[in-house]
């Protein structure tokens, strides 16, 4: 799938803006505040119908009353798709058609995004993992999502109840039983798909990162269920204490994942270039399991990506990605260092104060 076309009108600080992108890699070099991330940001916004920094409205230039972005998207078939931003809400539309359920649209435009924000992946808390990897999973599996959904609703009812049983004193644990099974039943399917993720993205990202860190070092991506086994009965032995903390203290929810580089965890010793790469190689690698199991090849945005990579391994991310036939978009503020026989099949764009010319200057 690639973006053949963009138009954005009062999206951030673009009033204007048009932009034909190149098949392979496109590179929107400028200053800090000339507009890369914003631009970067509407293509994200075309693919999930919301911005992945602040509400809606604050996307809308200032002084103005709506934005608008559309995108010529190719992929088996061409498509128009339209987004309306206003203060009162949005309005989507693919070929002039409007969309009226928002889970209709999403996903038509598929996406993977490397964002600063990811950096805290590795080194943040267990929280930003989970939820990354689960955005990421969702990619591969919609029904992930939707299990995911279903297990925090059960889990809020359990907590609730935990709350109730614990204010009135109850000693009654009939509901408390038909929620702890619910809640064990969906933990289970949870557990497995993310087993079944990793499994499948081992290899492909052993094989990813030592492309991209240029060294025999090895990755090991490990998955840490805080429940595996005889979830239920683990559950249920937990009663006393989830009473106590009026939390549910065991399952998916609390789970993490480790990186190790070599013998190393990454979480404690992995410097911000050295995660920068775990990052990449984990957003390439999901790329080409996209490409194999869907047989649709998502569009890679990369915000600021070569800031703290070394020469290098910013060669060699711009070496992989001008080998394949992945399109991709990148922002930085210089192109520098990059050896010229890797940008072969790529587009440069010049961003200035929010205009955006092609070529370097
Ligand atoms: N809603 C908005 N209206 C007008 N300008 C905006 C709006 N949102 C952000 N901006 C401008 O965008 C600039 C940041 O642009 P950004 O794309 O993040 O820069 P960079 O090129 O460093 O990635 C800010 O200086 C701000 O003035
Ligand atoms: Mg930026």
């Amino acid at each position: 799938m690639i973006i053949t076309n963009l138009s954005l009108t009062n999206y951030r600080g673009y009033k204007k803006c048009d932009v034909s992108f190149g098949k392979n890699v496109n590179f929107f070099i400028g200053n800090n505040g000339s507009g890369k991330t914003n631009l970067l940001e509407a293509i994200y916004y075309l693919a999930l119908a919301k911005s992945y920094k602040t509400a809606d409205s604050s996307t809308v230039k200032s002084e103005t009353e709506f934005a608008r972005i559309i995108a010529k998207i190719k992929s088996d078939k061409e498509f128009t798709s339209k987004i309306i931003i206003s203060k009162i809400g949005k309005k989507i539309s693919i070929n002039n058609q409007e969309i009226d359920k928002l889970s209709d649209y999403i996903g038509k435009v598929k996406i993977l995004a490397f964002l600063p924000e990811d950096m805290d992946l590795i080194k943040g808390v267990p929280k930003n993992r989970r939820y990354f990897i689960d955005m990421i999973i969702g990619q591969i599996d919609k029904n992930y999502l939707v299990e995911l959904g279903n297990y925090k609703n059960i889990l809020k009812q359990r907590n609730e109840l935990l709350k109730i049983l614990v204010e009135n004193k109850s000693k009654d644990y009939t509901l408390l039983d038909i929620y702890t099974e619910q809640l064990a039943r969906s933990a289970e399917i949870i557990i497995a798909i993310r087993k079944s993720f990793i499994d499948k993205v081992k290899i492909e990202l052993e094989q990813m990162y030592h492309y991209l860190a240029a060294n025999s070092k090895r990755i090991s991506f490990i998955y840490r269920p805080v429940i595996e086994n005889e979830i239920l009965s683990q559950l249920k032995q937990k009663y006393q204490k989830d009473l106590f903390m009026m939390t549910t203290n065991l399952g998916p929810h609390r789970d993490d994942y480790d990186f190790f580089i070599d013998e190393v965890n990454a979480k404690d010793f992995a410097s911000q270039g050295e995660q920068r790469v775990i990052i990449l190689a984990i957003i390439l690698s999901i790329a080409n399991i996209i490409i194999k199991e869907k047989n649709i090849k998502p569009i890679l945005l990369f915000d600021d990506v070569f800031s703290e990579l070394d020469y290098l391994r910013q060669n060699q991310l711009v070496k992989y990605l001008n080998s394949t036939d992945i399109q991709s978009i990148i922002t930085t503020t210089n192109i520098k260092d990059i050896n010229t026989s890797f940008l072969n099949n790529s587009k440069t764009f010049n961003v200035k104060n929010h205009l955006i010319k092609e070529g370097k200057n």
